[in-house]
């Protein structure tokens, strides 16, 4: 289906995430013919820009982040001027009331029938504020058009503040108007988890206790906390990726398989399958959950890269996790006995997300007296969600010669080889979408909800537990110790890959 005519609302336009995401993910979307042909614009936010000057902003960086090799500048102009802007304060009751005749003059010279995109690029704190203001100018109603909002994570910073938020935002909105934005969902490799499990017969009878011994998902970055020392020191790993992208990533793994591709088919396996992960009392925490946090160390240029506690708005004596590790049991008949491990941090030796299937170990004993004897190793299959996206599956080989030597060696798919792709930058699919009314990829408040659930035993403990040890990673290194004792404690370790293998290919 193409997307529906509409007008994009940005509230936070002068942020960073408009000009780096939204417009240039726009821009690709438009030179790839895939938005309407009424569509525009309207970016809204306190700073004082003309809409001239808006439009000069979005210019100046826009080649940095779309798809360089192929700017296209008569396509940009064309582009540029559906773009718009609009001064005000998300408190102001009075610019509400403008934006409401701004849109409808914009309505009537795009003819975009009425249907309108608000897009959240705001902090959370000021989503009930907007909300409210839409909503005193019916701006929130549907009649013979729509009417949605995306709104961008931090979703809550725990179980309460994620229910007060679903409260306000569904006060004012239907569950069906809202899109919860999560980028990894936007990511191809992302989705094609469920193409690869649900398009191909051969792997879905292995996909269960019987066959598969445990599961690794990990997401390491080599960057520090950057500029967003304010924003990660309340945060912290789990909030910032554990409790989203990566429970995005084990839902689309370990879910049924949905009846049919309808979003909310998607989203209800997405939801029983979080449903099944077995909250932990805080004893299982600290047996099964494992915090670090950088220290001084090298990064990858060779430059020393400093402590945590010593970056910009950082509390020095902070107790903020930059790495976690976790042990999770899905208790439903399928995955029964068999741990997911999570593993997420900043300031790591690559940056790397990776899905590990590991399947059961062949008996042994056909080999037995043979050199083979005591080499088998178990099968896996590999993810790559980025970089290097593909997937592979390690298998053992006999080596040539007289003997029964085994070797593992590898089947790789590689996006790159098997097709064109043009890199975007993850959020066009995701406002595609939205235009089109699918929310498949987005989240819904009982599945933000029971996420939250889940990793809140996890910030209770580590909240009233200070760490002693920290900080008990140097930067750059591959993380605290103690989060390889984590699957070891099970006789299984994660898979390790020296830099020079994650970051070119196996
Ligand atoms: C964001 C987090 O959601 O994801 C960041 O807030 C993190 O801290 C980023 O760096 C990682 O995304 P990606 O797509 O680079 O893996």
């Amino acid at each position: 289906d193409a997307p529906d005519p509409c007008i994009m609302v940005i509230f936070g336009a002068s942020g960073d995430l408009t000009k780096r995401l939204l417009i240039p993910s726009l821009f690709n979307l438009y030179c790839d013919n895939l938005l309407p042909d009424a569509f525009a614009i309207l970016g809204m936010a306190m700073d004082d820009f003309s809409t001239e000057s808006f439009r000069d902003r979005m210019s100046e960086d826009v080649r940095n982040y779309s798809r360089q090799d192929q700017f296209d500048d008569h396509a940009w102009s064309v582009f540029c001027d559906k773009i718009h802007y609009m001064q005000g304060r998300f408190d102001d009751a009075e610019a509400f009331a403008r934006l409401k005749t701004f849109l409808q003059a914009l309505d009537g010279r795009y003819d975009a029938g009425g249907n309108i995109l608000f897009y959240m690029a705001t902090p959370p704190a000021v989503f009930s504020m907007i909300s409210t203001g839409l909503e005193a100018v019916g701006m929130n109603e549907e009649h013979d058009y729509w009417r949605r909002i995306i709104v961008e994570k931090p979703f809550g910073s725990d179980l309460d503040s994620a229910r007060q938020l679903n409260r306000q935002i569904l006060t004012y909105w239907k569950e069906s108007q809202v899109y919860r934005i999560d980028h990894y969902l936007g990511k191809e490799t992302v989705q094609n988890l469920l193409a690869f499990r649900f398009a191909n017969g051969m792997f879905e009878p292995l996909w269960n206790r019987t066959h598969i011994d445990h599961i690794q998902i990990t997401a390491t970055e080599q960057v520090g906390v950057e500029w967003r020392g304010g924003y990660y020191d309340k945060s912290g790993v789990v909030r910032d990726m554990i409790q989203n992208h990566l429970f995005q990533m084990m839902a689309y793994l370990c879910m049924e398989p949905p009846v049919s591709f309808e979003s909310e088919a998607i989203r209800n396996e997405k939801f029983k399958l979080l449903s099944a992960v077995r909250i932990m009392e805080p004893e299982e925490v600290r047996e099964n959950a494992v915090r670090g946090q950088y220290g001084e160390g090298v990064k990858q240029d060779g430059s020393p890269a400093k402590p945590y506690r010593q970056e910009h708005l950082v509390h020095p004596d902070s107790n903020t996790e930059t790495y976690a590790a976790v042990k999770l049991r899905i208790d439903n008949w399928r995955w029964h006995g068999v741990p997911v491990f999570l593993r997420s941090g900043k300031g790591l030796r690559t940056k790397s997300t990776e899905i590990v299937v590991q399947f059961r170990r062949a008996p042994e004993f056909t080999f037995r007296g043979t050199p083979a004897a005591g080499q088998l190793e178990a099968n896996q299959l590999i993810f790559r969600i980025q970089p290097n996206e593909g997937i592979e599956l390690r298998f053992l080989a006999k080596r040539p010669g007289p003997s029964m030597h085994m070797r593992k060696v590898n089947m790789n798919f590689e996006y790159d080889e098997a097709f064109v792709t043009h890199p975007g930058t993850g959020y066009e699919t995701m406002l595609y979408d939205c235009m089109r009314g699918d929310a498949s990829l987005f989240s819904r408040s009982d599945l933000v909800e029971t996420s939250w659930q889940i990793v809140q035993p996890i910030l209770d403990v580590w909240k009233s537990e200070k760490a002693r040890d920290f900080p008990n990673y140097p930067f750059g290194s591959w993380g605290p110790k103690a989060a390889f004792d984590l699957p070891a404690a099970a006789h299984r370790r994660w898979l390790a890959r020296s830099p020079k293998q994650a970051l070119s290919r196996v």
